[in-house]
């Protein structure tokens, strides 16, 4: 049996990155036998940022709604919110305690949203990756579906888990990440040199899964591309059409090669006519299904169900990280 973990934060629009980097991912992986999915929302590590109130309560509730909506069976993946499991915070406290902050000052994402945070910038966003460790290693997980971005944050999980393992013994399986050639780093559709961001203020830069149909669609007609009009892959000088092609490519499972054939005689016009009915056509099934769940109470059934499994496995394995580290009585 494979036991594999993901998370998203809460902040805002879903968008194809998360949906093609990891999601679609967790999908495929849903599908074969001997696997046990746990998939949750990271909403301990969207605070790490200013939410309001209400605005976060509603995030949380939408993204259980799309994430089973993008097709998560229940049963089959047990879906729950990181902070109605109590024991992320607590082996997250253990993890920051085995932290240099060094280390974590040099993570890419810290550095990238410090530079944006123009309000303070708060300790939680530093300590994010260890509460981020804390996530997996509660598990024992094999794999870890997620983008690109993610990479350096499950090298350091990796890193923390071995240095516990060393400083007391044996106790924490390293997992490694599942990351898919095509869908793991989706660029903007007006900047291709930026990630494709949900908190991107430029909301034609992403398409969100619940954006009306006929607006992305647009948003990829009107995606930045170059003058030369050939369908080609060529990250350096064609970024905007070589993003749009790995869109095509994570979303048809057509291989690069296949789509410069396919397209070879043809124009821009029509690669992006043609890759935005193939995403509208997905977001079409993605909110049929999200209005059924996001009305229904299977809902908060499903996060219960989820939240005990959960609970069951991580408080475990943190009693076990207790007493090893000689914390209380026991
Ligand atoms: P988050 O919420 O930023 O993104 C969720 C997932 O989507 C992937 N992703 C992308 N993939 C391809 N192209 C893009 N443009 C793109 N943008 C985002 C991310 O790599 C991620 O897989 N720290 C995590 C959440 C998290 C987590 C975890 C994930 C917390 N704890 C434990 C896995 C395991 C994050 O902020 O993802």
């Amino acid at each position: 049996m494979k036991r594999i973990i993901t998370g998203i934060q809460p902040s805002g629009n879903i968008t194809l990155g998360n949906y093609l980097g990891a999601i679609k991912n967790l999908l495929e992986l849903q599908n074969q036998e001997d696997v046990e999915l746990l998939v949750f929302i990271a909403d301990l590590h969207a605070i790490t940022v200013p939410q309001e109130r209400q605005k976060l309560k509603q995030n949380i509730k939408n993204l259980a709604a799309l994430y089973l909506a993008c097709g998560l069976t229940p049963g089959k993946t047990h879906l729950f919110i990181q902070s109605e499991v109590p024991c992320h915070n607590q082996l997250g406290w253990i993890f920051e305690c085995n932290s240099y902050i060094g280390e974590l000052e040099r993570m890419t994402q810290f550095k990238d949203k410090k530079a944006k945070q123009t309000a303070g910038v708060s300790a939680g966003l530093l300590t994010y990756p260890p509460l981020m460790a804390a996530d997996i290693l509660l598990y024992d997980v094999d794999y870890v579906p997620v983008g690109e971005d993610q990479k350096q944050h499950l090298e350091l999980t990796r890193d923390l888990a071995m240095r516990f393992n060393n400083k007391y013994g044996e106790t924490f399986k390293l997992p490694e990440p599942y990351i898919t050639k095509s869908g793991a780093r989706i660029m903007s559709l007006v900047d291709p040199s930026k990630k494709m961001s949900k908190s991107d203020p430029n909301p034609k830069a992403y398409i969100a899964l619940l954006d009306d149909i006929n607006i992305a669609k647009k948003k990829i007609k009107s995606a930045v591309t170059d003058s030369e009009g050939t369908i080609r892959f060529d990250i350096e000088n064609k970024p905007g059409i070589s993003n749009l092609m790995s869109i095509y490519s994570a979303m048809t499972n057509l291989s690069i090669k296949d789509i410069e054939e396919k397209y070879k005689d043809s124009n821009y016009a029509t690669f992006k006519e043609d890759l935005a009915n193939i995403v509208g056509d997905l977001l079409e099934k993605i909110q049929s299904k999200y209005k059924y769940y996001i009305e229904s109470n299977d809902l908060d059934l499903i996060l219960n169900s989820g939240r005990d499994i959960a609970y069951h496995l991580a408080s475990r394995k943190l009693q076990k990280v207790y007493r090893k580290v000689g914390l209380g009585r026991n």
